[in-house]
C-alpha cells in the first residue's frame, strides 16, 4: 500500500500518495488553503481534509514549518504559537487513524532532492535552502540528513535573515530581483563562510524563477535550483514515513 505525503506550507496544505521508490506522485495532489490562524486544531482538520481525498494508504508523512523532535513541534516562527511543544505526531495519528511521521519542511524537501532530484549522487556536505514564507535549511553529509538545522534564522544586517531575504520579504517589500538577489547573495556568502558546503540546492516556489535571480548571485559555492519544485515536501515526507515504518536492518 502507498504512503501519503502531506506538506503544510505558509499558504497551502498539499498532499498526494507517493511512490517512495521512484519519488513520484501516484495521483494528482490535493490542496486546501492553510487555515488562518494556523492553530493546531485548524491545521489538523485541514490535513484530515486532504487525507480524506485519498484511500489505500497505510501511513502518512507530514511536513511542518518548524523544528520537530520525536514528533513534537518545538518552534513556530511562521505558524500559530499553539504549535510550540505540541505532540503533533500523536495528534495527527489520532485524527487520521494511521501511523504518522512528522518532520521539518526543509528537511523533507531536501531529503527528496538528495534522493531523487538536484542532489542525487552528490557526496560531501550539501545544503538545501528553501526561500518561501521563511527560509528553511537542510544539511546532508554523504546523503545523510542532519535534522532541524535552522540557518534561516542567522542574523543578516542585524536582522533575522528570513525577514530580509525570504521570498515573502521580496514580495512584501516589493523588491526588484536585483535588490532581493543582493540580499540572498549576502546571506549565501555568510552561510558558505560558516559551512563550506559543496553545493547549494535552492528550493521554495521562487526556485521556479531561478533564471531571474541566479545570474545576479556571485558566490563561490555551486548553486542549483531544486528539481522537484512543489512536490519535494510531499515526496520527502512520504519517504520519511516509509523509512520510519521499515523494519530495522538485521544487526551483524
Ligand atoms: C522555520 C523553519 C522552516 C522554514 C521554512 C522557518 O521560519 O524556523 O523550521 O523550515 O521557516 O518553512
Amino acid at each position: 500500500m502507498a504512503t501519503l505525503g502531506i506538506d503544510i506550507g505558509g499558504s497551502g496544505v498539499k498532499g498526494a500518495p507517493v511512490d517512495t521508490d521512484a519519488g513520484d506522485l501516484l495521483a494528482e495532489r490535493y490542496r486546501v488553503p492553510t487555515p488562518q490562524p494556523s492553530d493546531v486544531t485548524s491545521v489538523v482538520e485541514a490535513v484530515a481534509e486532504v487525507a480524506a481525498q485519498f484511500d489505500d494508504f497505510d501511513r502518512v508523512g507530514i511536513t511542518f514549518p518548524g523544528v520537530v523532535v520525536d514528533g513534537v513541534t518545538r518552534t513556530a516562527a511562521n505558524v500559530d504559537k499553539s504549535w510550540l511543544d505540541a505532540p503533533a505526531a500523536h495528534l495527527f495519528t489520532e485524527r487520521l487513524g494511521k501511523p504518522v511521521t512528522v518532520l521539518n519542511d526543509a528537511d523533507a524537501a531536501g531529503a527528496a532532492e538528495v534522493a531523487f532530484g538536484a542532489g542525487r549522487d552528490q557526496r560531501g556536505l550539501i545544503m538545501m535552502l528553501t526561500f518561501g514564507t521563511g527560509i528553511g535549511s537542510a544539511l546532508f553529509l554523504d546523503g545523510v540528513l542532519i535534522p532541524n538545522t535552522e540557518f534561516g534564522h542567522l542574523e543578516l544586517d542585524g536582522k533575522d535573515a528570513e525577514l530580509r531575504a525570504s521570498d515573502r520579504a521580496r514580495e512584501t517589500e516589493d523588491m526588484s530581483w536585483e535588490k532581493w538577489a543582493g540580499r540572498v547573495e549576502g546571506y549565501l556568502r555568510h552561510v558558505e563562510m560558516l559551512l563550506s558546503p559543496r553545493l547549494f540546492i535552492i528550493g521554495g516556489g521562487v526556485s521556479k524563477k531561478s533564471d531571474k535571480f541566479f545570474p545576479l548571485i556571485d558566490i563561490r559555492t555551486p548553486m542549483v535550483p531544486a528539481t522537484l519544485l512543489n512536490n519535494a515536501g510531499i515526496i520527502g515526507a512520504a519517504v520519511a514515513a516509509h523509512q520510519a515504518d521499515a523494519p530495522a536492518p538485521a544487526q551483524v
